[in-house]
């Protein structure tokens, strides 16, 4: 049943950083004293080196205030926190947490400056700065911790602990049950290196990179930016002329079929699994929604179909209704020369039959992209 949690998904290449760090690579953390809450790194706003490249959305909602004022209730406006202001901050406050399969207690507070932890028993019970949040909260928030390792190469501590919003109460971060413990600090959660650890603030931000243990050139969010490039130098031009014909953009990729493949860069493609793994039975792929949607004969024998067919990018996906998703689905369903109707169900109930959500953890179902006719051996729905 390991496919069927998020062991594999939530993190594809932290399997390979786990394995890397079970072959010793690592030396030795610096001491837990010295990474003390009040070393705690500062987070490092837009630098003016960065804001040549990147706009804050807030820029562009001058001018385009629809676009804005919905993306502020999407998840995209809420993917990264510093733990100085996450939104289930206060659950952290006092917590205590019993690992189910270690004979510890994770105590936590929350300061001015964040997040951190003690564990009583180890490290003479020194206190573990926990400084990013990364999620929204719809499912779940799990905290991160740059550090620098035994040589000084900064590494990420995914911590042990995330909290889940539909249970409202913390639990052991997905994927991390049954890892052991060979260096002290993976007491507080697993290691992550390398390209795995840069993906994350990738897909979590708009900009920003990691010197040492500190974030610099950072928006957190994915902001306009992320899926407008180049739309920085559309705003200078509009900001110094007004009534420009020229918008500033060169091509427009988020109208044509390159669409997906921006929404692809973190929902992940067809290019981030393995074929093997594109079969319908396969529960695990449900959160790939760009891998899918393509596989679908709504696709594949339209060539029109893309994710701004049924969303409006910098709208929250739940604010929609039902009925609306389903009208999507009738504006090629009834009229279309192309596509036929439904002799089950012509005109209604569309999304739970055809694309109903798959539970892939307790806190955390996905809407099957891949539109079809549903078999018996496909993964089973569970109720919207
Ligand atoms: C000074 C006002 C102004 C600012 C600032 C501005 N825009 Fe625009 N933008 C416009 C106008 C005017 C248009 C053309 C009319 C329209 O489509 O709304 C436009 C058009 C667009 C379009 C549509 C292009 C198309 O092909 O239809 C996008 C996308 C866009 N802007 C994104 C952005 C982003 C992202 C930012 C922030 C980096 C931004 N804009 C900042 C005024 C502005
Ligand atoms: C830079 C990475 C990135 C890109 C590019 C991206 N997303 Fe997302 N998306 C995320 C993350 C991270 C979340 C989780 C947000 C949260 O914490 O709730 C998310 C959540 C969502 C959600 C669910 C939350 C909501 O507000 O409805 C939808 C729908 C969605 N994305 C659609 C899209 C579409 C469509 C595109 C392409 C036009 C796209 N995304 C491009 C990273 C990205
Ligand atoms: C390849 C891009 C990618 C990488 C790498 C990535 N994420 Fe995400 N993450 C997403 C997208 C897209 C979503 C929204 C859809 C989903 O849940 O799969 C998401 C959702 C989440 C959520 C759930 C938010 C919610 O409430 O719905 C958490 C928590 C999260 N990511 C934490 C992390 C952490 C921690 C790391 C690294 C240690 C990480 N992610 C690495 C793309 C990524
Ligand atoms: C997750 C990716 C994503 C993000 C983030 C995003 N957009 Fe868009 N935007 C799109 C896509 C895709 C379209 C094309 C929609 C279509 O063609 O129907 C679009 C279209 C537009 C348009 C053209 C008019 C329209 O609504 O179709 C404007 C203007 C625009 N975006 C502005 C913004 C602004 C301002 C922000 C930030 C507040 C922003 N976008 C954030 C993906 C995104
Ligand atoms: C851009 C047009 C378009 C949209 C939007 C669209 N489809 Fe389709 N769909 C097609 C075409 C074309 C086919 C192939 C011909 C046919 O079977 O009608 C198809 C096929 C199907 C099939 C048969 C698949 C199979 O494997 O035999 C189902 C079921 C289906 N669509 C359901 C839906 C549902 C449900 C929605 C909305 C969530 C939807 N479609 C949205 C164009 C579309
Ligand atoms: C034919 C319509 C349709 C298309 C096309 C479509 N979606 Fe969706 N999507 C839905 C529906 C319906 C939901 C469920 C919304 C709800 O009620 O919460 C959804 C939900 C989502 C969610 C929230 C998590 C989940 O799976 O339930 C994400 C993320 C998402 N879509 C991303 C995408 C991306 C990325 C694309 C393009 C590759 C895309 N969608 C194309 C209909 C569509
Ligand atoms: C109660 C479940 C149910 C609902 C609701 C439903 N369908 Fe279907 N649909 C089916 C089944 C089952 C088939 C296969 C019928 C067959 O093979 O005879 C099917 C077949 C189809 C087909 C292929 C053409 C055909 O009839 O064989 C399309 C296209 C389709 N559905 C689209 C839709 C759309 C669009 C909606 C919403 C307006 C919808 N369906 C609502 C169960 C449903």
């Amino acid at each position: 049943m390991e496919n069927l949690t998020f062991r594999a998904t939530w993190l594809p290449l932290t399997i390979v950083a786990v394995v890397v760090f079970a072959a010793g690579v690592i030396f030795g953390f610096r001491r837990l004293r010295d990474v003390s809450v009040s070393n705690l790194p500062t987070l490092q706003h837009s630098s003016a080196g960065s804001a040549e490249h990147f706009a804050d959305s807030s820029k562009c909602g001058q001018c385009h205030i629809q676009e804005y004022e919905s993306y502020l209730q999407s998840g995209h406006a809420r993917t990264f926190w510093s733990t100085r202001d996450f939104p289930l901050r206060s659950r952290f406050d006092q917590l205590k947490f019993d690992d189910p399969e270690r004979n510890t207690t994770f105590h936590y507070r929350a300061t001015i400056s964040g997040i951190d932890v003690s564990v009583p028993g180890l490290f003479d019970g020194d206190r573990f700065p926990l400084q990013f949040a990364f999620g929204s909260g719809e499912h779940a928030i799990t905290l991160v911790t740059l550090t620098p390792d035994g040589t000084g190469i900064p590494v990420g501590i995914e911590h042990r602990v995330s909290w889940f919003s539909k249970m409202d109460e913390a639990d052991v971060t997905p994927g991390q049950l049954g890892l052991g413990v060979q260096h002290g600090i993976e007491h507080f959660g697993r290691v992550i290196r390398g390209e795995t650890l840069e993906q994350c603030f990738e897909c979590h931000t708009t900009s920003c990179s990691i010197r040492g243990d500190k974030l610099i050139d950072l928006i957190p969010n994915v902001g306009c930016e992320r899926c407008h490039s180049s739309s920085v130098s559309h705003a200078a031009v509009m900001n110094d002329d007004p009534e420009s014909a020229i918008i500033g953009f060169k091509e427009r990729p988020w109208r044509t079929a390159e669409q997906i493949q921006i929404c692809a860069e973190c929902h992940r493609g067809v290019d981030n699994v393995k074929v093997s793994q594109i079969r319908r039975d396969n529960p695990k792929i449900v959160r790939y929604q760009p891998v899918g949607l393509v596989q679908s004969k709504c696709y594949t024998e339209s060539q029109r179909l893309l994710c701004s067919t049924c969303h409006d990018p910098h709208q929250h996906a739940a604010k929609r209704t039902t009925r609306e998703y389903e009208l999507d689905c009738l504006s090629c369903h009834s009229s279309s020369p192309q596509a036929t109707r439904c002799s089950v169900s012509p005109d209604t109930g569309c999304i739970a039959c055809h694309m109903p959500p798959i539970e892939l953890h307790p806190s955390a179902s996905f809407h099957d992209h891949w539109i079809r006719i549903r078999e018996k051996d496909d993964p089973p729905a569970v109720e919207d």
